[in-house]
């Protein structure tokens, strides 16, 4: 049996049948798919059992930078390093973009797959290409940008299942000068002079908000920010005055899930071992000796209690396994 305890930020008693660390793509070689699951840092993940097959904790650490005849750098980053990591250390390098994305705490290889964002910035406006490595053909291949189809929170790699595909290698095409992106609250109207001032307020930021999952077993925004129309939006907006709403595309809003799920009655509450963090309600916490079925029954209650005020089916974030791989939430 392969421990999970350490490779899960929600840090449930978990395990799996096997599991291997990789820290090279030719290690990859000797790897079947079948069963496989990959880890990175294990924050956007939600264990609701013992998992019966491998898993692959991915530390492939390589990193390389080239400046190109334009002046902008070319990052290529080995998937398994941690991004936080990599942006403190571009930065004294000289080379900028990726400040906003501070303290996320997961792995360069994980970020697109969700197309993890903050503070104005997500991480496909930056990529150029990412490098995967197909685990039933045991081949290496190149997606560009556009391959990805980078949407929020949102990547063809996250909607493939045909394949199983290890990202390896991220390609970024970053800035050699400073300009900051400072339009979202808490960043609007500060002069950043710079990327370490803007680095630094990101972080005050997101301490003050948000758990450090080392002190208590979390995995960020247990939900997504719900995407509605235009519509619904106002008409929610006439009866709420409150309720933040932010422009989407050209039919749909974002809504905060995190208020909502306040507005419900649902901000620090405690159910067991597991509850919702005192200062932003989108995070479930393991307050303890937390179990997967308390984890899943929290957010099954939270679901059901801003569903029953606002008629909004709140959708998880984090990708939930269980003993056979992943499981859609309409089956728990
Ligand atoms: P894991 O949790 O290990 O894996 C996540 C998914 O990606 C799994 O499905 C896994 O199979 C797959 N995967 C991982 N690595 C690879 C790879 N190399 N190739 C193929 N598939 C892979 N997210 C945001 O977008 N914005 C935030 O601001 C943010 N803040 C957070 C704050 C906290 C305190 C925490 C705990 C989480 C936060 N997250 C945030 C969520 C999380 O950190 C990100 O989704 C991150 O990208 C996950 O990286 P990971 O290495 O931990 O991935
Ligand atoms: N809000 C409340 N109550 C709460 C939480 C939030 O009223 O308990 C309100 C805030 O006051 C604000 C609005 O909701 O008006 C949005 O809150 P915030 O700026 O904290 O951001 P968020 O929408 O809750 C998103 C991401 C975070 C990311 C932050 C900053 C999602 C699902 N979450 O949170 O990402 O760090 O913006 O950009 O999109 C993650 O994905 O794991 C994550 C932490």
């Amino acid at each position: 049996m392969f421990d999970l305890a350490p490779y899960n930020t929600f840090r449930l008693n978990v395990k799996s049948a096997d599991g291997a660390v990789i820290t090279n793509v030719a290690e990859l070689d000797h790897f079947h798919a079948d069963n496989a699951l990959i880890l990175g840092h294990g924050s956007d993940v939600l264990f609701t059992d013992d998992f019966s097959g491998t898993v692959l904790v991915n530390q492939i650490k390589s990193l390389s930078v080239e400046k190109l005849e334009n002046g902008k750098f070319l990052v290529k980053a080995g998937s398994g390093l941690i991004l936080d990591e990599l942006i403190e250390s571009l930065i004294a390098q000289g080379i900028y973009g990726l400040e906003n994305l501070s303290l996320i705490p997961g792995t360069v290889g994980a970020a697109p797959i969700q197309n993890v964002g903050a503070y104005g910035v997500e991480i496909g406006d930056l990529i150029k290409e990412v490098v995967v490595y197909d685990l039933q053909r045991h081949i290496q291949e190149v997606y560009s940008k556009e391959q990805c189809e980078f949407g929020y929170r949102d990547s063809y790699f996250k909607r493939n299942k045909a394949r199983p595909l290890l990202i390896t290698q991220v390609v970024f095409e970053l800035s050699s000068t400073f300009n900051p992106k400072a339009e979202y609250s808490g960043l609007k109207g500060i002069t950043f002079k710079t990327p370490q001032e803007l680095r630094n307020k990101v972080i005050e930021l997101r301490k003050c908000k948000l758990p450090d999952p080392k002190l208590v077993g979390n995995a960020g925004s247990f939900f997504k920010n719900p995407i509605v129309s235009k519509e619904l939006a106002s008409t929610l907006k006439q009866k709420y005055q409150d309720m933040p709403v932010y422009e989407f595309d050209e039919t749909s809003m974002k809504l905060a899930a995190g208020w909502l799920i306040e507005k419900a009655g649902c901000k620090g509450i405690t159910h067991g071992n597991v509850g919702t963090w005192e200062h932003q309600s989108l995070v479930i916490v393991n307050r303890g000796e937390a179990k997967p079925h308390e984890v899943v029954a929290l957010a099954k209650y939270i679901m059901a209690e801003v569903f029953n005020k606002f008629g909004i089916k709140l959708e998880p974030e984090v990708r939930t396994y269980d003993s056979k791989g992943e499981v859609s939430w309409d089956r728990l």
